[in-house]
């Protein structure tokens, strides 16, 4: 039987928005430059007609590196003796945001390891200041795991996405990741949760993980057909050296870019990052990002002075730079490529209502 060319299944991709198990483990291990570049093309074409030349900017708080977790790959893990732990008060976060509210965003993340001194009363309260303070504002979260009432009641205060990536949609792979304590099942389940307490949600995974398999690639992708996050976060996986990952080799960037194409290929007004990681990875990794169909970035707007020690991987890039630096650098790079920043909320809209703007 002939096989069917790696064209003909990004086609069919374009077409039916859907593939087989065994169709993505066939093009994620034999794809050459060339049908990268053609996915590329086809996504770039697609983020044009939803987005224009557009780049959506969230700013990142990142506000504590104190973590309950253990994850395998992650520099602030609760065993890393080495990582020096910070969190920043309620006051200083809104400083953050009265910075980034000046130059021009208007979407605050909030992201923090897993720390139980900041309960959902005291995020909830935080969010209903920054929704007084900036009422134009979406306010994402990004804080791990919680229970249903946790996500209820920052909801209810007001936050408008938040951000859990699935890590791997296979739970063998996943137990491999992660420590005993934590499971698949409940990160599934607060995927769950977030999304029918209507956040806008985000889900994602490491490209190039240990122990990930095309297999695993090809079940990412058939979890994110099926679940239909909003968002999307995907970088490529780099070793952090204070943990048991030390010695493994980072992601493919190549990978990282074509995944990038087949999501936007995928799920067409998706909202996706070229994420920090990937400029990590690469000097002009977010901009080949943006090409290859990515339509967000989220620049640094944590205080100068503890960047450093969010440290989820080595050599993570911005850590030097005040606020202002990465947004108008981020403007430079977007310009080098014929995109521009847009300054609104940036938030998902449905195939029926979009609006171009
Ligand atoms: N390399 C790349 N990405 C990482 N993350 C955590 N550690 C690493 C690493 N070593 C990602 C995880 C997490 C997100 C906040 O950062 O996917 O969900
Ligand atoms: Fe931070 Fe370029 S984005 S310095």
């Amino acid at each position: 039987m002939m096989q069917t060319s790696n064209k003909e299944l990004i086609l069919r991709l374009c077409e039916q928005r859907t593939l087989t198990k065994q169709e993505w483990v066939s093009l994620l291990t034999g794809f050459t430059d060339e049908d990268r570049a053609f996915a590329a093309e086809t996504a770039r074409g697609i983020s044009r007609n939803h987005f224009g030349n557009r780049v959506f900017i969230r700013g990142i708080i990142e506000f504590s590196n104190y973590c309950k977790n253990d994850c395998l790959y992650c520099g602030i893990r609760r065993s890393n003796p080495n990582a020096q732990r910070y969190r920043l008060t309620d006051d200083e976060i809104l400083e953050c945001c009265a910075e980034g509210y000046e130059i021009g965003y208007r979407t605050f993340v909030l992201q923090s390891g897993e720390d139980l001194t900041y309960t959902a009363e005291r995020i909830a309260a935080l969010v209903r200041r920054i929704k007084a303070s900036f009422p134009d504002c979406a306010v994402t979260l990004s804080l791990g795991e919680k229970e249903y009432e946790e996500y209820a009641m920052m909801r209810e205060a007001g936050a408008d996405r938040y951000l859990l990536r699935h890590e791997t949609a296979n739970a063998a792979h996943y137990a491999k990741l992660h420590p005993e304590k934590m499971s698949y099942a409940h990160r599934m389940k607060c995927l769950e949760d977030l999304k029918s307490l209507g956040f806008q949600t985000g889900a994602g995974m490491m490209i190039g993980a240990p122990f990930q398999t095309a297999e695993h690639l090809a079940e990412d992708m058939l979890f994110l057909r099926s679940f239909e996050p909003h968002m999307i976060g995907m970088g490529p996986f780099l070793p952090h050296k204070d943990t048991p990952f030390a010695a493994e080799p980072k992601g493919s960037y190549e990978m990282t870019l074509f995944l990038l194409s087949l999501c936007r290929i995928m799920l067409p007004n998706v909202l996706l990052p070229a994420t920090t990681a990937l400029g990590t990875i690469r000097p002009q990794g977010r901009e080949q990002g943006i090409l290859a169909g990515a339509n967000v970035i989220m620049p640094n707007l944590s205080p100068t002075a503890v960047r450093k020690k969010y440290m989820l991987y080595d050599n993570k890039i911005c850590t030097e730079d005040r606020s202002a630096d990465c947004r108008f650098c981020l403007q430079q790079r977007m310009k080098s490529i014929g995109y521009e920043i847009s300054v609104t909320r940036g938030d998902y809209q449905d195939e029926e209502n979009r609006d171009l703007r």
